[in-house]
């Protein structure tokens, strides 16, 4: 397919990028953008380590063609705060959650997505919004601690 220039807002800021318009986002992100905050753990849809925010959402950038993200608002780990004081990163941090780490950026996005809709949310809920980010070194219960504190 031909290449098309796929404009849209990553991070507060306007980009371009020319690509395939059926390119996964995640391939956009990483390998022409460089913001390799985002990782790439299964390519299928099944592991969450590429979540990122599309106008807010979390979706799993693996599957997300280009072409759906022209004129949208991107948000990756990167630019989820200036800082890294996201009270997400604020809590991870506090707590230790990573032991690996890999899967953490994927982590946090999904729950700086569901703290943003519901700002106290259950354990059915962090249940529910965390049970597509797949963790191999087993920190679920930290992350479901690290999401209650920074929800306070
Ligand atoms: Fe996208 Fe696994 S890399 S869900």
């Amino acid at each position: 397919t031909d290449s098309l220039m796929i404009k849209f807002t990553l991070n507060q800021q306007a980009q371009a990028v020319e690509a395939e318009a059926d390119m996964p986002l995640l391939w956009a992100l990483r390998d022409i953008l460089h913001m390799t905050g985002t990782k790439y753990g299964c390519g299928k849809g099944l592991c969450g380590a590429c979540t990122v925010h599309l106008d807010g959402a979390p979706i799993r950038s693996c599957l997300t063609p280009l072409s759906v993200v022209a004129g949208k608002s991107i948000t990756t780990i990167e630019g989820l705060s200036e800082d890294g004081s996201h009270p997400v990163q604020e809590a991870w941090k506090d707590i230790n959650v990573p032991q690996c780490g890999y899967c953490q950026p994927g982590q946090m996005m999904s729950a700086a997505a569901l703290l943003a809709y519901n700002a106290m949310p259950s354990d059915e809920d962090i249940d529910g919004a965390m049970s597509g980010n797949i963790c191999r070194c087993g920190t679920y219960p930290r992350i479901k601690e690290a999401i209650k504190k920074a929800a306070k």
